[in-house]
């Protein structure tokens, strides 16, 4: 990396194209699945925009950091502080960027370098096409310059977006960039931010780590209006389980935990994005939230179940009276199951274990509760709740789950 930085220092002068760069550092777009090791599990962080939007400063991205690395979150395997859009100021007159003067006027490279010293890692936010959805310079035709700069500041982590990207092919266009960030010789985790539109579920794997499967997100659990429910983007998510696994990621976008809605819908999110091994990236206050949202966010018992080395994302097993049975399988013969309430009114549930063969044909595994007794273990009140032996005989609050982890 040392001297490709050098490289990059040592030609300022000259009026670079990115194309020309990419050649002279010798890199091809990948023919291959990335697979380099990094997002092994699911990524884990924070993201400034669900809360913050445009409105971002060094102050507000410090303080995110310093919350999670003392509340308990860093403990429970958040790591990446993401900065979003509008963090950028100009191009300099040789088409490097600049970080935004006011607003991060200690610049990029000590902001990384502050994070980096409370044990966290930084990530940043550009866009394939020539503006960012807010407006900001996007990297089109600035790709490795921009990948070498990320590099040289110390980012950890890169979310691209998809805003003008008027004539551009996106899986050669996130191939671009990959290419340019391999070039530029610091593990850096890719995520694709196109929403769905080109399906990256396809292809997404052989240039990142992660791909945005639908629009953005908004902090609602149901119905329609402007951005996507919660339960919406959820029942998005169901034909797309083969597409993940270790080192490549649906992302059902970030989430809105602590952002408005209820205790519970805030519950039913998070756990419902656990079972599908989705990115946990917190999108909330981080400094400011009330402990209710912090014992959410920090549930090591549902992280758990994210974070699983298998990697597997959950399925619908049956639907009854709007609730959901899902499963999901996990390492070392056990499972998860989670009853998610999709009404306002709390339900009964009656689930005779012994009676409801599980059968996931994609992972290749099965449960035969007859014959085969698993422990319960309540993942919300952390308790353990008997065995397999007896039928489950619950009640779940409306739009609320109860999540459990079965093992042998
Ligand atoms: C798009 C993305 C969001 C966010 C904004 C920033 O809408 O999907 O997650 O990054 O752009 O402008």
């Amino acid at each position: 990396m040392t001297s490709r930085i050098y490289i990059l220092k040592s030609f300022k002068t000259a009026a670079w194209s990115s194309s020309l760069l990419g050649v002279l550092l010798g890199s091809q777009p990948a023919a291959k699945a990335v697979d380099d090791g990094l997002a092994r599990t699911p990524p884990m962080g924070w993201n400034s925009w669900n809360k913050f939007g445009g409105n971002i400063n060094e102050a507000i991205i410090r303080q995110a950091a310093e919350a999670m690395a003392t509340n308990g979150m860093k403990e429970a395997g958040y790591a990446y502080i993401n900065i979003d859009d509008c963090w950028h100021g100009k191009r300099d007159e040789r088409g490097f960027i600049q970080a935004d003067p006011q607003r991060f006027p200690s610049g990029m490279k000590a902001l990384a370098d502050y994070v980096h010293v409370l044990g966290l890692k930084l990530g940043i936010y550009s866009d394939a096409g020539w503006r960012t959805c807010a407006g900001r310079p996007g990297s089109r035709g600035h790709e490795y310059q921009d990948a070498l700069t990320y590099a040289e500041w110390g980012i950890d982590y890169l979310k691209y977006d998809w805003c003008n990207a008027d004539n551009l092919k996106a899986e050669g266009a996130y191939a671009t960039m990959h290419a340019a960030l391999r070039a530029a010789g610091r593990p850096i985790l890719f995520s694709l931010c196109e929403w769905g539109s080109n399906k990256p579920w396809l292809w997404g794997k052989n240039v990142g780590h992660l791909w945005r499967t639908t629009g953005d997100i908004t902090p609602r659990f149901a119905g329609g209006g402007r951005g996507l429910s919660v339960l919406r983007i959820l029942d998005l998510q169901k034909d797309l389980r083969q597409y993940a696994g270790p080192g490549h990621w649906n992302d059902p976008d970030m989430l809105e935990v602590g952002n408005g809605m209820s205790v519970n819908e805030d519950r039913a999110h998070f756990s419902m994005w656990c079972m599908l091994a989705a990115p946990l990236i917190a999108g909330n206050d981080l400094p400011n939230m009330p402990k209710t949202t912090l014992d959410i966010l920090a549930n090591k018992e549902l992280i758990a179940i994210d974070q699983d080395a298998l990697g597997v994302q959950g399925f619908v097993y049956q639907t009854n009276q709007n609730v959901e049975v899902w499963f999901k399988p996990l390492s070392n013969d056990a499972w998860a199951m989670c009853l998610l309430n999709r009404t306002n009114a709390a339900q009964k549930v009656s689930f005779d274990w012994k009676s409801e063969p599980v059968d996931d044909t994609l992972a290749k595994r099965e449960a035969h509760f007859d014959t085969t007794t698993y422990a319960v273990r309540n993942l919300w009140s952390n308790e353990d709740a008997g065995s397999t032996a007896k039928p489950l005989d619950v009640e779940v609050p409306g739009h609320d789950v109860l999540a459990f982890r079965l093992s042998k």
